[in-house]
């Protein structure tokens, strides 16, 4: 028997008279030929106004009539950005590494960190949205856009592994890092209970409790993982790319950070939807837990710059990066609607900003357009 009830909708109060679920309709309406919907069936149907992020209790099988059509547009643009690894040619990559002379050793070590942080960080942004967040999800608009966001991930890790098999690099040392090495585990360790809270099985919303502990983690992976955590490795790696080393690696975090940038937008816009929708979840108390967290996160993502950088590097060094976590950090506060935390930062990278704010059909190392053909491999000739 079809049903369109799932955990997210059916853990919230019990579906209004005037909403019966497919398959358990009353014998005689049944299912309507189109066109031939009688009046009752009509009075049914979605109405875009009745929509809601969370505890929604609309059919979440039906994308339209849209209400959040940000939501649309951003998957919209997301599959239009697509891009496969194989896409890139890894060969200048490999040479570089494979010539002793090639990089330094304080350069091995940032590219070797760098790959053990986000080699696993993206299977852990995966399993967030396909076994937490989405299932409490109920705009049908915002589903398919985490579905298209899930995928990305999907291929962000694949980015990452396509660079430590084209380098040669220990897998076993790589993929071990988040277990391995301690600024790494730190940094999971923070995340790792708002991922239990969403995907814990018997999780459910639908109380101020539990809604603001949803929206707590939305908060934590939007903002400070993909917000934050991401960008001392992001900028490192595009750092290298400035000065001609490791290109292919430099355009692949390219088009990551340009899919990053979007997933976080689409965290902040999900977040503030959420507050506006539900007022009462945004207390003085909740907003103060919120504020302790990102201070937190700046703390381990900078212990996690000292670590990746003992000395300077590539004309970064980890103090350096002190300013840009407090600049990033203040920048995710506003955009969730909380006072910036920190005396006004300069933001010491303004070529970051740049990137992320380019419109990514060109390649910022080359000028090669970037066309993605389906089903095709580029020609690199
Ligand atoms: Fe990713
Ligand atoms: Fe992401």
């Amino acid at each position: 028997m079809l049903s369109w009830d799932d955990e997210a909708t059916s853990a919230a109060a019990p579906r209004p008279a005037n909403q019966t679920p497919l398959g358990t309709a009353e014998p005689t309406t049944g299912l309507g030929i189109a066109g031939e919907a009688n009046a009752e069936q009509v009075a049914l149907r979605v109405n875009a106004d009745d929509k809601r992020i969370i505890n929604g209790k609309t059919d979440v099988n039906q994308l339209v009539p849209f209400k959040y059509k940000w939501a649309w547009d951003k998957y919209l643009a997301g599959c239009a950005n697509h891009w496969m690894p194989q896409e890139v040619n890894m060969q200048r990559d490999i040479e570089l590494w494979k010539n002793p002379n090639g990089l330094t050793d304080d350069e091995r070590r940032l590219v070797k960190r760098n790959l053990g942080f986000f080699v696993t960080a993206d299977s852990l942004a995966a399993n967030n949205i396909v076994l937490g967040t989405y299932r409490h999800i109920t705009a049908p608009e915002c589903r398919q856009y985490l579905l298209r966001q899930a995928f990305e991930e999907a291929i962000h890790t694949h980015a990452y592994q396509y660079i430590v098999e084209s380098l040669g690099l220990d897998e076993g040392e790589i993929f071990n890092a988040y277990n391995e090495v301690k600024s790494i585990r730190d940094k999971d360790e923070f995340l790792i209970p708002f991922i239990n809270t969403l995907t814990d099985p018997a999780f459910a919303t639908g109380t101020v409790e539990n809604d603001q502990k949803l929206l707590k983690s939305l908060i934590v992976f939007a903002c400070l993982m993909e917000g934050l955590f991401f960008y001392v490795g992001f900028t490192q790696i595009l750092a290298l790319g400035r000065q001609n080393k490791m290109m292919g690696a430099a355009e692949q975090y390219q088009y990551i950070l340009r899919d990053e940038s979007m997933h976080c937008n689409f965290g902040i816009d999900l977040i503030n939807t959420i507050k506006m929708e539900n007022p009462l979840l945004w207390t003085p108390a909740f907003r103060e837990e919120i504020k302790v967290l990102f201070l937190k996160a700046v703390d381990l993502e900078y212990a996690y710059a000292e670590d990746t950088m003992p000395r300077g590097v590539l004309g970064l060094n980890a103090p350096m990066f002190k300013g840009y976590l407090r600049f990033i950090a203040n920048r995710r506060a506003q955009q969730i609607g909380l006072e910036t935390l920190f005396d006004q930062e300069e933001n010491p990278f303004p070529w970051m900003s740049e990137m992320i704010d380019l419109k990514k059909e060109r390649n910022f190392f080359e000028t090669r357009v970037t066309e993605y053909q389906t089903g095709g491999a580029l020609n690199w000739d």
